[in-house]
């Protein structure tokens, strides 16, 4: 039912920086998360006009239930409610929301209200947004090791599927992290094998469309090899896929 949007991009998104921009500001912390919200809709509205099919958010690392209380309950208080606000805007926008990452430790109601939405979005066709929440990549990657046990015919292909949890969706193409961060996080490490990475200082909050289409205007001028010679068989590639090692 998705293959239409296999053949689009994945990009997936680090959403970094919203305490920092809330504290430069002297507002408290979950100020900065609800504007985090506000980006979340801006990229969410943009991403189909600009060819993605697949937007993985990275919304609450496993690793994230080690902040304080309070703030833990403010962001699980406004997944709630942004599960419960976006249901009639993803019907409208035909956006198939899915949420990633352990749902026996998020709060009764917002498992609850992920299991709606996600019932009620199933159809969408412009759009699979992909939320991750108590997502860990090695957690992901141990619980398919583990249903794979004794499978000696496992491909990459198949043990992918066990890692996604569905057969349609692309690994990531490209990966954004906000707020000048450089690094991973155990997010989607088996799923971002070969993608692009692009870092920018800008804090989450006040990341715009513009700046989407702007990494992306610069993601398509990147060459892609996935370890083969490059497509422009000119010299200057040629030996620069050689310095690289490709
Ligand atoms: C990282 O900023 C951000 C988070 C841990 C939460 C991300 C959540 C949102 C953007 C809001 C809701 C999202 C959805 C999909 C409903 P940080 O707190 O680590 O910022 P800092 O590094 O400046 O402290």
């Amino acid at each position: 039912m998705q293959s239409n949007l296999q053949s689009k991009l994945h990009v997936a998104i680090i959403m970094d920086g919203n305490g920092r921009w809330a504290t430069r500001r002297g507002l408290p912390r979950r100020i900065g998360h609800k504007m985090g919200i506000e980006a979340v809709r801006r990229v969410v509205e943009a991403a189909p006009k600009l060819g993605i099919g697949t937007l993985t958010l990275y919304a609450f690392s496993a690793d994230n239930w080690k902040r304080p209380e309070t703030e833990v309950a403010a962001l699980m208080g406004l997944f709630r409610r942004y599960m419960r606000t976006e249901a009639a805007r993803f019907a409208r926008a035909g956006v198939r929301l899915t949420a990633i990452g352990r749902r026996d430790r998020l709060p009764e109601d917002l498992a609850a209200g992920i299991e709606w939405v996600e019932a009620v979005s199933a159809q969408g066709q412009a759009l699979h947004l992909r939320i991750a929440l108590d997502y860990s990549s090695r957690d992901a990657i141990l619980r398919a090791a583990a249903s794979a046990n004794g499978a000696d015919d496992l491909t990459p292909e198949g043990f992918s599927r066990l890692i996604k949890g569905e057969s349609d969706c692309p690994d990531v193409d490209l990966l954004i992290r906000t707020s000048g961060e450089q690094r991973l996080s155990d997010f989607l490490l088996w799923e971002c094998a070969y993608s692009e990475l692009h870092f920018t200082d800008t804090l989450w909050p006040d990341f715009r469309a513009e700046d989407l289409a702007a990494v992306l205007e610069e993601f398509k001028g990147r060459n892609r090899r996935f370890g083969a010679l490059p497509d422009r068989g000119d010299a200057e590639q040629v030996t620069m896929a050689h310095r690289v090692g490709a």
